[in-house]
């Protein structure tokens, strides 16, 4: 594009102007129009996803507080939130599935920060920013390159994590019956660690199904802690620490009721969750209270 003047800008600019004076459509009541059209519309589909939404529950039943699931646009209420259910984990709506993705890629909790606030408020200032940022007049994606680069990456990310993020290992009640299963996933562990076995998504600890320690390294990081994972020495009885550690290295990356690599190292499960008895012998179960 030739370079121009300030006094040919202005030029161009005045010609184009009287032009649009004689010949354009005026802003009343042309876009006015237009955008009541719009707006009906838009309110027309929400009332008619309402209405759709309505139909479909029939009469309030006798309990009001029941369950009522399976509408085509979602559920009239869910189940009352229950606090005695054990190794619940919240998941978000779809939308948020690349943030919470975004959350999980930081293991360390002292990063964490940089998942949750730092690289969304750069993200946010680089929005509001942008119109500053990026002057180049040119329109035309053959000259844009960067430009064009960067609007497709972003789509690119966000289904990417958005993709993970759904992949998110299963809600709690995925559990299995093992012994040791209901203790992992009732206690601490289960907010740090990933433990498909035990349905539990933690995200400040190494995945267990990726990490597979053997039952002697288990035992060791239970027992004494290490970086961020606290000791248990305090918390749990040797047996208890036996059994947590026996089931970690035996049902870490476990296929279905296969065990895992670290199975055979773990001489004293179950044994040892047997004798700690209750919650890690897995004979209490966790909706049935004591
Ligand atoms: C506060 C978060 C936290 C809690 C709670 C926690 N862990 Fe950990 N865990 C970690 C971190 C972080 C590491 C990595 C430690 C390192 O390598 O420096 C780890 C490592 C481990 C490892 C070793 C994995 C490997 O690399 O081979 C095992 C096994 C383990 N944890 C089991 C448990 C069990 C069982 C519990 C519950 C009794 C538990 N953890 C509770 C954070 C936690």
């Amino acid at each position: 594009m030739p370079r121009l003047t300030a006094r040919e800008r202005r030029e161009g600019y005045q010609r184009e102007y009287a032009f649009q004076q004689r010949h354009g459509k005026p802003f009343f009541p042309h876009v006015v129009f237009h955008d009541t059209i719009v707006s009906l519309i838009v309110v027309a589909l929400i009332m008619g996803l309402s209405v759709l939404w309505y139909v479909q529950f029939g009469a309030i039943p006798t309990d009001p507080m029941a369950e009522r699931t399976g509408g085509l646009l979602g559920p009239a209420y869910e189940a009352k939130a229950d606090p005695g259910v054990l190794g619940y984990h919240p998941q978000p709506d779809w939308y948020f599935f690349f943030l919470f993705e975004l959350l999980r890629i930081f293991k360390t909790p002292q990063l964490l920060i940089v998942g949750t606030i730092i690289i969304p408020t750069i993200w946010m200032v680089l929005l509001i920013g942008w119109p500053f940022i990026d002057r180049n007049p040119d329109r035309r994606l053959s000259r844009r390159p960067i430009a064009l680069a960067i609007g497709v990456m972003v789509p690119i990310v966000l289904l990417t994590l958005t993709f993970y993020g759904s992949k998110v290992p299963a809600e709690g009640g995925a559990a299995s019956t093992e012994p040791g299963a209901a203790a992992f996933a009732a206690g601490a562990c289960s907010t740090c660690h990933v433990l498909a076995n035990a349905g539990t998504a933690g995200n400040v600890g190494p995945v267990l199904d990726e990490a597979k320690p053997d039952y002697a390294t288990a035992l060791a990081l239970i027992t004494n802690g290490q970086g961020a994972m606290p000791s248990f020495k305090a918390t749990y009885t040797e047996d208890e620490i036996s059994c947590l550690a026996g089931y970690v290295a035996t049902w870490s990356a476990a296929v279905g009721t296969t065990p895992g690599p670290g199975a055979a190292t773990a001489k004293d499960y179950p044994a040892s969750c047997e004798k700690a008895g209750g919650l890690f012998a897995g004979t209490v179960s966790s909706a049935s209270g004591p």
